[in-house]
């Protein structure tokens, strides 16, 4: 980590030439924020009557009955409830769907160049593309796997996930995301998570936008535990950063979007949803810099498996088998003995989807590239191409490999993950990524110990 990240996490997030916006710093922290002193209702949730005319709204995340460990909910002072709009009615998803089974899943390897921005006029819900995904909304587990690309703010049009929470991983372009809780802005090498239910709109401030959204079915994510690493490393609690209180007091016709059971479904209002005063509670919208991230590695040989990477986890009933993992692989100096420094050949039972936010990823020498992606899924043979094999082979391991100035990173999952039509449809699928694993020669020589 170089001071100047640790600069920018302590500035608690200035958008370049915007107004400061400020932050409650910690994770799964019950925060209480007031957009106006004295919104908050004093020791009790539902007065009879509201500071300042507002409601009471409760927003659950969990089931009331959840550990305490895993409770979340939070507590909505608002101008009007938000069960004040038209009827819904279902609208044309474009290529945003929760339908995993419209294709047979593939073995194959598989990897995208990346996906353009669209040159005509699209917001973030409209530059939604499916790529991949798993389970479903019904069963609340599994994951959908979603590309973004936009080049215009939401006007008037405001967005919620009830199958999901959205872990939203910039790669080009900041967002600024207003939600009912508040505003936070997120650029490339930072997350944003919005849980489930929580409407908010997106605002473009570079003016055009592509990363990748992982739609959480299962279970909130939530910090790993360390176990012998101790109580302090990898994602530390402290870097992630809710915002506070915001709302919008603004009256006049606007269109509330709904992905529910897989489709999208539209509501006319008269105001705007984000006219939260005040809240309290731990079902929070957050933002989190990956570059903060304390890396973890081997100090003598060999490599931890990439669980050391571990940012954020959904866990499943199954104890230690999670539903979805969120992985990075940001720079960190590999200074292993006698060991391949690369990441192994491996086949495993997780599924694995890969984005690359920025730099060069280091077991591909080339063809996976800022804004593309790749799935290797479950017990599919991947690893590093013939020719990351033949220089990490022969590298001078007394000096350490920096590795600088990269960010990929991978939604991991415990079920295969199916690739949509679109996904195995699309100009960018490389048909020839098969290849790079073509060039590895035949070393043995039984003669040669
Ligand atoms: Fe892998």
């Amino acid at each position: 980590m170089t001071t100047k990240t640790r600069d920018k996490a302590s500035e608690l997030a200035r958008g370049a030439g915007g107004p400061a916006l400020a932050y409650l710093p910690g994770f799964g922290n019950h925060f209480a924020t007031e957009a106006l002193p004295g919104a908050l209702p004093s020791g009790q949730n539902s007065p009879q009557r509201c500071p300042y005319g507002l409601y009471a709204e409760q927003l659950s995340g969990t089931a009331f009955t959840a550990p305490r460990a895993a409770n979340r909910r939070t507590w909505l002072y608002r101008i009007r409830p938000g069960a004040v709009h038209r009827p819904f009615r279902r609208v044309d998803a474009g290529r945003f769907s929760s339908d995993f089974g419209e294709v047979a899943a593939t073995p194959n390897q598989l990897r995208w160049d990346p996906f353009p921005i669209p040159s005509a006029p699209t917001d973030f819900v409209d530059g939604l593309a499916t790529m991949a995904g798993n389970g479903g909304p019904e069963a609340q587990s599994g994951c959908g796997i979603h590309l973004y690309a936009a080049n215009r703010p939401m006007a008037d049009r405001y967005f919620y996930d009830a199958d999901g929470e959205l872990l939203i991983v910039p790669q080009q372009g900041r967002l600024r995301i207003a939600t009912e809780l508040g505003v936070l802005e997120a650029e490339p090498q930072e997350i944003a998570v919005v849980p489930r239910g929580v409407r908010f709109r997106v605002e473009l401030p570079d003016g055009a936008a592509r990363g990748y959204v992982c739609e959480n079915f299962g279970s909130p994510f939530r910090l790993p535990d360390l176990g012998p690493i101790g109580s302090n490393g990898l994602a530390n609690p402290r870097d992630f950063l809710t915002p506070v209180a915001a709302y919008e007091d603004q009256e006049g016709r606007c269109e509330l979007v709904a992905k529910f059971m897989g489709g999208l479904w539209a509501a006319e209002m008269d105001h705007s949803p984000l006219d939260v005063v005040a809240w309290h509670g731990n079902h929070v919208p957050y933002k989190y810099d990956l570059r903060l991230f304390n890396t973890i590695g081997s100090i003598s040989y060999d490599h931890p498996d990439p669980s050391i990477f571990l940012v954020l986890q959904s866990v499943s009933d199954t104890p230690g088998v999670d539903n979805v993992d969120f992985v990075i692989f940001p720079p960190r100096w590999l200074v292993m003995q006698h060991t391949f420094r690369p990441p192994w050949y491996h086949r495993n039972i997780a599924g694995e989807f890969m984005g690359l936010v920025h730099g060069v990823y280091d077991a591909k020498a080339g063809g996976f590239l800022p804004g593309g992606a790749s799935l290797h899924n479950c017990m599919t043979g991947h690893g590093p191409d013939a020719e990351t094999f033949e220089k990490a082979s022969r590298a001078d391991l007394s000096r350490p490999d920096v590795i600088g100035d990269t960010m990929a990173f991978m939604f991991e999952t415990r079920l295969a993950i199916r690739p949509t039509r679109y996904a195995l449809e699309c100009a960018e699928l490389q048909a020839d990524y098969y290849q790079c694993w073509q060039g590895l020669k035949k070393h043995f020589d039984p003669s040669k110990p």
